[in-house]
């Protein structure tokens, strides 16, 4: 949801922002454009399309200067142009303005400036901050700045520059990620850490409706009332390279084989393996007395963490016997859901900054409900404001569809519903530790399965012809076909659809013809049966059908036209296995049709807009 980067420094700033951007444009990729100040002006580049369309501007006319603001855009108000594209000047090219979020207020605002004669040269939401500021301007950036801020309502993470006050640089914050890079005598702005990386380990994150006035060798953080804020600065632990492509063709493929570390380092620490228990709590502080008292869980979610949820449902009421609810964020936040005292929301959210995912943690926090987050990223929104964290440790997520952040997500929710089952006594000892065993051997088996990674290609280069698809299966496996089916659509752009199997003759039947392409998953022996026989309804209606299954059903070779088996695990277990053909069949039918994989039109990897 657009990505922003600055620099206050004496270095040539163009080169920076433009590392920067890169590592940011999945964030999104519609325009991008740079404003460098230099000897009393600013001088602003812009395009539309990718970043590489931008540098090629650029290098048949840099622009050199060491303070400047660069966005990468992923278009809300007003489509992809020129014109929409950011950095955004008022009429005179004063103050510069980059922007991610949504003023909400924004045609207000615009209609009160236009009243006044200002005459506006796009459609979008930020060029109205930047005429606000003049309009608002008392001889002093900063507090223009807080008072223009207080008149502006929505989301945003903003960078600004004032061509008079070329010594300075403002981020401020509002429901959208921003932080501040500390560096030797330069300093810097991001959406993102991946774009400071190579610069930087140090930095300072912004919360809600805080500022920071950057100079090249100071950073004052403020409220946006002008408060001061005393805060430790964050130390980044990961490195380049985790956040590099490492010799994979793209960020996708790359995730997927990083899958088995993910599971390792999720799982690490958090095995007592003396007594064979989970052990989550130095992470957790809810009491053994608050976790036997939940009566219920709702986790809440949005896309693919919300699938990841959908499993998070059957295990955590198998393991923990708890009553679960599961919801979009969007369609919760909204909802008015029933909390009792006693109920813990689980939010899941890879990237932590997700509007709706964070809306619903906090509505539900202002119902005095305890939530618990499992997020991907430390020092996320998420991650500071909820109750209790579980963090993944699947590492810099880039791509924009997900895969790794997903079976992390699942691990994460195996480690909290065998935590809890321990607490509760809904599993026995003999239980806990045969899930602590198969959950260990998971790493292994998921390395196992990416050998069969070329036959998977092979598949999809047969599927990646067709323009509809369907997806079946029950229980754990409908979930899992959720998933499957969201990340072929999302890459692919082949339209698929995911159903209960069982309900497949309510209606959709009629849609299953001659030939159409069906993935049936039958991973859950306790219904494996149930299963064959929905797959016999396919195939009697001529449906061409992939079946994954585990390791030794052989006699489903007979009912469909190909298989791809997965390890047996524990059934509660078997999303963790079942999805990863999935998410390759989606990354090779992308391929296959020439697709951008890291870069789906119209997606953006955080969605920091509601
Ligand atoms: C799909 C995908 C999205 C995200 C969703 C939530 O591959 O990545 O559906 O899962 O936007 O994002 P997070 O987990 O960051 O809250």
């Amino acid at each position: 949801m657009c990505g922003i980067v600055g620099y206050i420094g004496s270095r040539n700033a163009e080169s920076i922002l433009i590392n920067g951007l890169t590592k940011l444009e999945y964030r999104g990729y519609d325009s991008a454009g740079i404003a460098v100040y230099n000897d009393g002006n600013i001088q602003l580049k812009k395009a539309v399309g990718r970043l590489s369309q931008l540098e090629e501007l650029l290098e048949q006319s840099p622009l050199s200067g060491s303070l400047a603001i660069g966005h990468t855009r992923w278009a809300t108000h007003g489509k992809p142009s020129d014109s929409n594209s950011h950095p955004h000047m008022d009429e005179k090219g004063e103050f510069v303005v980059v922007h991610n979020g949504i003023i909400e207020n924004f045609q207000e605002i615009k209609n009160e400036l236009i009243e006044k004669g200002a005459e506006f040269a796009s459609e979008t939401d930020t060029e109205v901050i930047a005429y606000l500021l003049a309009d608002m301007y008392d001889g002093d950036l900063v507090s223009t700045v807080q008072k223009a801020v207080a008149r502006m309502e929505g989301a945003y993470a903003l960078g600004i520059i004032y061509k008079h006050e070329p010594d300075k640089m403002i981020a401020v914050r509002l429901a959208s990620p921003l932080i501040v890079g500390i560096g030797e005598k330069e300093n810097f702005i991001a959406s993102d850490i991946p774009a400071l990386i190579e610069h930087t380990r140090d930095i300072y994150i912004l919360n809600d409706g805080e500022m920071a006035v950057i100079t090249s060798d100071n950073i004052q953080l403020t409220t946006t009332t002008g408060k001061p804020i005393q805060r430790d600065s964050f130390h980044v632990e990961w490195d380049v390279e985790t956040a590099e492509k490492d010799g994979f063709e793209h960020f996708m493929l790359k995730e997927i084989y990083e899958q088995p570390k993910a599971y390792r380092d999720t799982l690490l620490n958090r095995i007592d393996h003396d007594v064979n228990k989970i052990d989550l709590s130095n992470e957790i502080s809810l009491s053994q007395e608050q976790i036997r008292s939940i009566d219920k869980i709702h986790i809440v979610a949005c896309g693919t963490a919300y699938h990841a949820g959908l499993v998070g449902k059957v295990a955590l009421e198998n393991l923990a016997r708890i009553p679960v609810e599961v919801d979009v964020a969007s369609e919760y936040r909204y909802r008015n859901p029933i909390h009792t005292p006693n109920t813990l929301v689980v939010v899941i959210s890879q990237s932590g900054e997700t509007a709706d995912t964070l809306a619903a943690m906090k509505e539900s926090q202002k119902n005095g409900v305890k939530v618990l987050a499992i997020t991907n990223v430390k020092g996320s929104s998420v991650a500071r404001d909820a109750d209790e964290v579980l963090l993944t440790l699947a590492g810099p997520e880039i791509a924009v569809a997900s895969t790794k952040a997903y079976t992390s997500q699942l691990i994460a929710i195996y480690l909290l519903g065998l935590y809890f089952a321990q607490i509760r006594e809904t599993k026995n000892n003999q239980e806990i530790t045969q899930y602590i065993q198969a959950i260990k051997e998971l790493p292994a088996q998921a390395e196992k399965l990416l050998e069969f990674a070329p036959i998977i290609k092979e598949f999809s280069e047969r599927y990646a012809h067709y323009e509809d698809l369907f997806f079946i299966g029950r229980s754990m496996d409908y979930a899992v076909s959720l998933e499957g089916s969201l990340k072929l659509k999302e890459i692919s752009y082949i339209h698929s659809e995911a159903y209960p199997a069982g309900e497949l003759k309510h209606g959709t039947l009629a849609l299953i013809t001659d030939g159409i392409p069906v993935i049936a998953l039958a991973t859950q022996e306790d219904i494996y049966d149930k299963m064959v026989s929905n797959i016999k309804e396919v195939k009697a209606r001529e449906a061409y059908v992939l079946g994954i299954t585990l390791d030794g059903n052989t006699d489903l070779f007979h009912s469909v036209d190909e298989v791809i088996t997965i390890p047996r695990t524990l059934a509660l277990l078997t999303p963790a296995l079942a999805v990863i053909p999935l998410q390759l069949l989606a990354y090779y039918a992308a391929l296959a049709r020439g697709n951008d994989v890291d870069k789906p039109r119209n997606l953006a990897k955080s969605v920091t807009v509601e």
